[in-house]
């Protein structure tokens, strides 16, 4: 079976990027990653792509006069390796809603909270300052709306007592790691349909469990 073409596209560590390509080269997965794109040549994650032997290009977006001169020329190199899904991870750009609606349905996004909850940056920060407990992440289809869009896979992990910004989204990151497989997984399998701005998911089982934090020990 054809493997979905993909491209990631980043701007700095690219942890995400990696545990991308590490679902990829599991066996039977069905999505690939022809192609990573940063718009900082300095791009720590830019190394992940080259231990793997995928092609990487740079497009700096200060090299562009304009959002729309840089979104184009992003297309342009997308386009020239057919990519059919593009996974943006920790890709720090705000893009319009030309770039947006030209690959709709086939862009999509990992944010580091539970969407709809605090969109925007300072997640976990936010997330501790409001006494939520549980944080996480979701990895959902992009819509002009900023952290806005179908969502695909979300995943919880409990906020504990003594967290502070870096435990916290070290947690979060961890399970940032196993979200955005799955996604990929999902979409290059084709049993992910966008209808009504909600996403379908063919057979698709849910955790059963119900989740309290803190536990409630007296029933432990
Ligand atoms: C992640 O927390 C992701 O959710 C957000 O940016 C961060 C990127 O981290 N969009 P990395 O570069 O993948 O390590």
């Amino acid at each position: 079976m054809a493997r979905l073409r993909c491209a990631v596209l980043i701007s700095g560590r690219g942890s995400n990027l990696e545990a991308l390509i590490h679902a990829c080269a599991e066996k039977d997965f069905p999505a690939e990653i022809k192609l990573v794109i940063s718009n900082r040549a300095d791009a720590g994650g830019l190394a992940h792509a080259a231990k793997a032997g995928i092609a990487s290009a740079v497009v700096a977006h200060r090299d562009y006069a304009s959002r729309d001169t840089f979104e184009t020329a992003l297309t342009k190199v997308l386009e020239a390796v057919g990519i059919e899904l593009i996974c943006l991870a920790g890709f720090m750009r705000l893009l319009t809603a030309g770039f947006v609606d030209h690959w709709r349905d086939r862009l999509i996004n990992i944010h580091p909270s539970l969407l709809p909850a605090f969109p925007g940056l300072d997640t976990h920060a936010r997330a501790l300052a409001e006494g939520v407990r549980f944080a996480g992440c979701t990895v959902h289809f992009v819509r002009t709306e900023m952290d806005h869009g179908p969502i695909i896979v979300q995943a919880a992990v409990p906020v504990l007592p003594g967290d502070d910004e870096h435990a916290l989204a070290a947690r979060v990151l961890s399970a940032e790691h196993r979200a955005y497989p799955l996604a990929l997984k999902l979409i290059g399998a084709g049993r992910v349909k966008v209808v009504g701005e909600r996403t379908e998911i063919s057979g698709m089982s849910g955790g059963a469990s119900i989740l309290l934090n803190p536990a409630d020990d007296q029933r432990a």
